[in-house]
């Protein structure tokens, strides 16, 4: 953790929890409320049918709505899909963009994130954009050469970035594995994302853009991911769904 950047803990909960389930988390995890630190920033990404219902908890509470995708048109003839303005009406404010499982099960490329993370800047709603590489990459040495390939969805903004804009770095090696990367593994890529962002943006803006670490993080190696200066906070799947859990987790980034 780095002072100068508030810790940031986001839930992700894929296609878990139906509404009814979100509201039993929600009561447990709210009733823990009292003992979680005010100074970190929390985050829970329902499926699409509990959103509002999550946001209108969370609200109140000072959490923040996170929403799991979006489309990459605004409105229109595209059934099925999920605009920005509509996540925004909801009250979210970050938005997913890029998760690997979105990459592999859809096939989706840094086109669409670029046109992902566009609508939701447009919207007002901060991207977390996830990027990372896959074991046969990092075991050819290609982890760099991905996260550049990845990052350079980000091009497509000019002269800034998208307000608010959140990194994720998520080894797909690490996802659901339980096997998550070492603090030194996961700050080096963090290291490097911040430098691709640095060379695209200035040292200035690239300073003050949050990097989540993400896979297989749980309340027990929170804590020593969280003391590297380069994690900013963590984007948490399975961990995620038990509210104890989920607590201590965004305890450790305290
Ligand atoms: P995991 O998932 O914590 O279950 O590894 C993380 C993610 O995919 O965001």
């Amino acid at each position: 953790m780095n002072s100068g950047r508030v810790p940031l803990v986001v839930a992700n909960w894929k296609m878990n929890k139906t509404p009814r389930e979100a509201a039993a988390f929600l009561d447990e995890f709210l009733a823990l409320r009292a003992g979680l630190p005010e100074s970190v920033h929390v985050a829970i990404a329902p499926a699409f049918p509990a959103l509002e219902l999550v946001g209108r908890h969370l609200a109140p509470a000072g959490f923040l709505l996170a929403a799991q995708d979006v489309y990459t048109e605004a409105k229109g003839a595209f059934t099925g899909e999920v605009s920005a303005a509509m996540l925004k009406d909801c009250g979210v404010s970050l938005g997913l963009v890029g998760h690997s499982e979105r990459r592999r099960e859809r096939g989706e490329v840094e086109a669409d994130f670029s046109r992902k993370m566009k609508r939701l800047a447009d919207a007002g709603i901060s991207p977390v954009y996830c990027v990372g590489e896959t074991l046969e990459e990092r075991d050819a040495g290609e982890t760099e050469g991905v996260l550049k390939r990845q990052m350079a969805a980000l091009d497509l903004f000019e002269a800034d970035p998208p307000a608010g804009l959140v990194v994720a770095y998520e080894p797909v090696w690490a996802i659901g594995t339980g096997r998550a990367a070492t603090p030194r593994t996961a700050a080096d890529a963090h290291v490097a994302i911040r430098a691709l962002l640095a060379a695209r943006f200035g040292d200035a803006v690239a300073g003050v853009v949050r990097i989540l670490y993400g896979g297989s993080v749980t309340s027990a190696n929170a804590a020593e991911l969280f003391r590297e200066d380069e994690i900013d906070g963590a984007l948490v799947g399975g961990a995620s769904l038990q509210p104890a859990e989920f607590a201590d987790v965004v305890r450790a980034a305290a």
